[in-house]
């Protein structure tokens, strides 16, 4: 069955561009970020992997590891590296799992065989410290993925699990944020939030966000 949102990820060891993985081992304490591609030598995907790299700065600070996936085998992956620093002008700095026998891909239901055979379509997943699943999308193999939602959702992850806040739509870092329904009591409301807020409905409250 798909994974559900809030479900413990599965373990699983499998081969890498960075040597053999145990992924609860690498993951350790970290959030992780785990995303798919349909195959190596692939446009889209060269400048995905790229533009990932690129952002290895934003996911360090929010405690984010980073781990790709292909069906591609590891020689495959390693010359494709190659292509992707050359191409790219970056060097890819997280490691990308070798799922030729595709134990992971159907442990994290990547495969969707109506849109895309036998390769894994892009898939996303966010997985939080405690190994919970936070996030999963599918795009189309032809669409590239915006790796800038992906840490807005981060952040909006981090801030209800720090602060108590959700983040409304089309949310930036900086713009106000929600006060989460299940907090009432005035006393505590004023101690978290000591700048204050607005109720613009008993249900919706407005409150500066709170790390600012
Ligand atoms: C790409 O990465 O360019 C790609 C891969 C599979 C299907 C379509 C595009």
């Amino acid at each position: 069955m798909a994974l559900r949102l809030g479900d413990t990820v599965p373990d699983f060891t499998q081969a890498s561009s960075e040597g053999e993985i145990n992924f609860y081992e690498w993951a350790g304490d970290s959030w992780v970020v785990l995303f798919s591609h349909p195959a190596d030598y692939t446009p889209v995907c060269t400048t995905e992997l790229g533009t990932v790299a690129k952002l290895k700065l934003e996911f360090d600070k929010r405690g984010v590891k980073v781990i790709a996936l292909s069906v591609d085998d590891v020689e495959s992956h390693k010359g494709w590296i190659g292509d992707i620093n050359e191409t790219q002008s970056t060097t890819v700095n997280y490691p990308i799992l070798a799922d030729g026998d595709k134990k992971v891909s159907e442990l994290y239901d990547m495969i969707h065989p109506n849109s895309l055979n036998s390769l894994t379509v892009r898939t996303v997943f966010i997985i939080d410290p405690h190994k919970k699943l936070r996030l999963s999308i599918a795009y189309p193999a032809s669409t590239g993925r915006n790796f800038d939602e992906i840490i807005r959702v981060i952040d909006s992850l981090q801030l209800t699990d720090n602060h108590q806040v959700a983040t409304p739509a089309n949310w930036k870092d900086g713009d106000d944020c929600v006060i989460v329904h299940s907090l009432k009591d005035p006393e505590v409301l004023k101690e978290k939030f000591p700048q204050g807020y607005t109720e613009v409905k008993p249900y919706l409250r407005m409150t500066p966000q709170p790390n600012k």
